[in-house]
């Protein structure tokens, strides 16, 4: 069954694309009351640090860590420790990374979490980058099935070895429901509000056709942050979101 006690809210990741540790904290100061999380990138977490995170955790302020490990196992086993240890709601990594990779994440995570005291993070699961096209996968990449089917594969493998959901694009959510069932979590970017400008964005929809589509999350970034009023943008967004 589809999760509908989501509140419109809660459904909500705002992407701090952001470069400094003062912009963060503004936007997040600002908006907290009106969004479900903040996801912290490569860009910003390069700048700040682990420094940010603690900032962001005494801020009550619930992360989505996009940091999209993929390495060895041993290597994302230790990033996934410490991502952990500090709090965050939701991390990634690369399902390309495989499966034992995934399970390395997910028991590091859980029991770097059970020993801070924490609560073990959502662990998602990155399947085909929407930046690539099917030229790419199969010209560069030598992967000759169509995207879809790859989607659905490291989807399924992704769930097998632990993680609890995807970063997926609107338009895979269904072969991704199809695979690997209700329960999974597909966290949504590439989302514009009819108002909004689609900026470099190609495959859009909107907030309400992202969760009538069937995603649980969605990850907003410039119809909100670049608004004239941003707080008011992101309360119209999360209204979008109750369906
Ligand atoms: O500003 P905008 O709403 O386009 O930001 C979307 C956010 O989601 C950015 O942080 C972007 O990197 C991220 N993202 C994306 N498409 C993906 C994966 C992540 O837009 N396939």
């Amino acid at each position: 069954m589809q999760k509908l006690e989501i509140k419109g809210k809660d459904r909500l990741i705002v992407a701090l694309d952001v470069a400094s540790m003062d912009e963060a904290l503004s936007l997040v100061d600002e908006l907290k009351s009106e969004v479900g999380l903040f996801k912290v990138g490569l860009e910003l977490f390069t700048n700040c640090g682990t420094r940010l995170l603690d900032e962001l955790k005494r801020l009550e302020a619930p992360v989505f860590f996009d940091g999209k490990f993929h390495d060895i196992p041993n290597t994302v086993s230790a990033a996934s420790r410490e991502i952990a240890k500090k709090g965050v709601e939701m991390f990634n990594v690369h399902a390309v990374g495989g499966g034992e990779m995934i399970r390395a994440a997910r028991k590091a995570a859980d029991e770097s979490a059970a020993a801070a005291g924490v609560k073990s993070p959502i662990l998602l699961a990155v399947t085909v980058l929407t930046s690539m096209s099917q030229e790419v996968l199969s010209e560069e990449l030598g992967i000759k099935e169509n995207v879809e089917a790859v989607v659905a594969r490291y989807a399924s493998l992704a769930k097998a070895a632990g993680a609890n959901g995807v970063v997926a694009s609107a338009k895979e959510v269904k072969v991704i429901r199809e695979v690997c069932g209700q329960d999974f979590l597909i966290v949504t970017p590439g989302i514009r509000p009819s108002w909004a400008s689609d900026d470099d964005q190609k495959r859009i929809v909107t907030p309400k056709q992202a969760v009538e589509l069937g995603t649980d999350y969605v990850v907003v970034g410039r119809p909100i942050t670049k608004a004239a009023n941003r707080k008011d943008a992101a309360k119209r967004v999360a209204e979008e979101l109750n369906v």
